[in-house]
C-alpha cells in the first residue's frame, strides 16, 4: 500500500510554456498538499530536467514551441525504454484526434483545459499511487533477487568449504598441515588455465583435484605410513585409493563431484599405459587427470614424504622432463615447465 504522505512527497513535474498555467497547477498542488513540485516553461529544457529530477509524474501542455509534447513523449520512450512515470496531457485542444494521438504517444491520461480541479486531483493521486506501487514491486523484486543470490553464494561457499575439509581428513595422517592438497590443486589450475581450459572449468578443476587422494582415507596407517619399501601386497592396498576414492564420490549428479570421481579414478594412470588402476594410454586418460598427474607428482617430489626427503626444485623438474611422454602427457608437460614461475609462486604461497 502507498501512504498518503508518499503520495504528497512525490515529484510531479510540470511543463507548460504558459506561466500562469503553472503557476495555477503549482497553487492547486500545494494548497492539497503536494510539495514536490518540479516546473518548466521551456519545453526544450524539459529532458534535461526530468533526467536531473526523475519525477514520479509528469503534467504536460501539448501545444508548445520548440519541442511539443508529442516530441517530448516520443524521447521519454527512448530515454526510459517504454517505462517511464505516467504522463498526464493537459490541453485546451479538445479535438478527438488530439486525444487519441496523445494516448497513441503514451499518455496516461488526458484532461481538457480548463479543467475541473477535483478531476485534475483524482486523476494525479490515481496515477501516483499506480507508478509508486509499480516502484514498490520492482524496488522488491530486487531486493528478493540480491538476497537469493547472496544466499546462493553463501550454500555454494559452504559446499566447497565441506569438500576443501573432507578432503583433508584423508590427506591428514601422511600431511597434517593439507598442504599436498591446497599446493596440488593450485598447481593443477594454473596447468588448466595456461591449457586453455574456460574459467569455470579451471575453477571446478581446481577444487575437485582436492579430492584426487580421498580413497586414501581407506589405507590402513601401517601402509600409508611405513617409512621403507612396500611389500607387493601392500603396494596393491596403496593402489586401491584410486578405485576407493571414486566410489565414495560416485553416484552424484553433481558436476564437481562428477569430475573428482574421474580425477580419483584415473590421477594415477601413466601416458604409456603402465599406470593404475586400468592401464589407461595416452589420450585415453582424460584430460584433467593428465594435468592432475603432473601436479601431483611435481609436488610429492619436492615434499617430505614419510619414505623421502623433499627433492630441490631443480631435481624434480629434470625428473618430470624425463617422464614427458613416459608418465605425462607431452604437451601438457611442456606447458606445466613453461608455467614454472607461477607454479613456484604457488608453492612458496603454501609452504609446510
Ligand atoms: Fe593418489
Ligand atoms: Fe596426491
Amino acid at each position: 500500500m502507498i501512504s498518503d504522505s508518499e503520495i504528497f512527497k512525490a515529484k510531479i513535474l510540470m511543463i507548460d510554456d504558459q506561466r500562469e498555467n503553472l503557476d495555477l497547477l503549482d497553487g492547486i498542488l500545494r494548497v492539497h498538499g503536494y510539495s514536490n513540485l518540479l516546473f518548466t516553461s521551456e519545453p526544450l529544457e524539459a529532458l534535461g530536467f526530468y533526467k536531473k529530477h526523475s519525477p514520479d509524474l509528469i503534467l504536460l501542455d501539448l501545444n508548445m514551441p520548440g519541442l511539443d509534447g508529442y516530441q517530448i513523449m516520443a524521447q521519454l520512450k527512448i530515454i526510459e525504454n517504454y517505462a517511464h512515470p505516467p504522463i498526464l496531457v493537459l490541453t485546451g485542444d479538445s479535438t478527438i484526434e488530439t486525444r487519441k494521438r496523445a494516448l497513441q504517444e503514451g499518455a496516461k491520461d488526458f484532461l481538457n483545459k480548463p479543467f475541473d480541479q477535483i478531476e485534475l486531483l483524482s486523476r494525479i493521486r490515481n496515477m501516483l499511487e499506480y507508478w509508486l506501487l509499480y516502484k514498490q514491486v520492482l524496488d522488491q523484486n530486487k531486493i528478493l533477487e540480491e538476497k537469493v543470490q547472496e544466499r546462493t553464494a553463501e550454500i555454494q561457499e559452504t559446499q566447497l568449504e565441506t569438500i576443501q575439509r573432507l578432503s583433508l581428513v584423508a590427506e591428514y595422517r601422511d600431511d597434517d598441515t593439507g598442504m599436498h592438497i591446497k599446493r596440488m590443486s593450485q598447481y593443477a589450475a594454473i596447468l588448466g588455465k595456461t591449457s586453455g581450459m574456460k574459467e569455470e572449468e579451471v575453477k571446478l578443476l581446481f577444487y575437485a583435484a582436492q579430492m584426487h587422494d580421498i580413497g586414501k582415507i581407506k589405507v590402513p596407517d601401517q601402509v600409508l605410513l611405513k617409512p621403507g619399501k612396500l611389500t607387493p601386497e601392500e603396494w596393491e592396498i596403496v593402489k586401491s585409493h584410486t578405485v576407493l576414492g571414486a566410489r565414495i564420490l560416485s553416484g552424484s549428479r553433481s558436476k564437481l563431484l562428477q569430475l573428482a570421481e574421474l580425477i580419483a579414478l584415473t590421477h594415477h594412470e601413466k601416458w604409456d599405459g603402465t599406470g593404475y588402476p586400468s592401464g589407461l594410454k595416452g589420450e585415453d586418460i582424460p584430460f584433467v587427470s593428465r594435468i592432475c598427474s603432473i601436479a601431483d607428482v611435481f609436488d610429492a617430489l619436492t615434499s617430505k614424504r614419510p619414505y623421502k626427503e623433499p627433492w630441490p626444485v631443480e631435481k624434480a623438474l629434470a625428473e618430470i622432463k624425463q617422464l614427458k611422454g613416459v608418465n605425462f602427457d607431452p604437451e601438457l608437460t611442456e606447458l606445466f615447465l613453461n608455467s614454472m614461475d607461477q607454479v613456484l609462486t604457488a608453492r612458496k604461497q603454501y609452504k609446510n
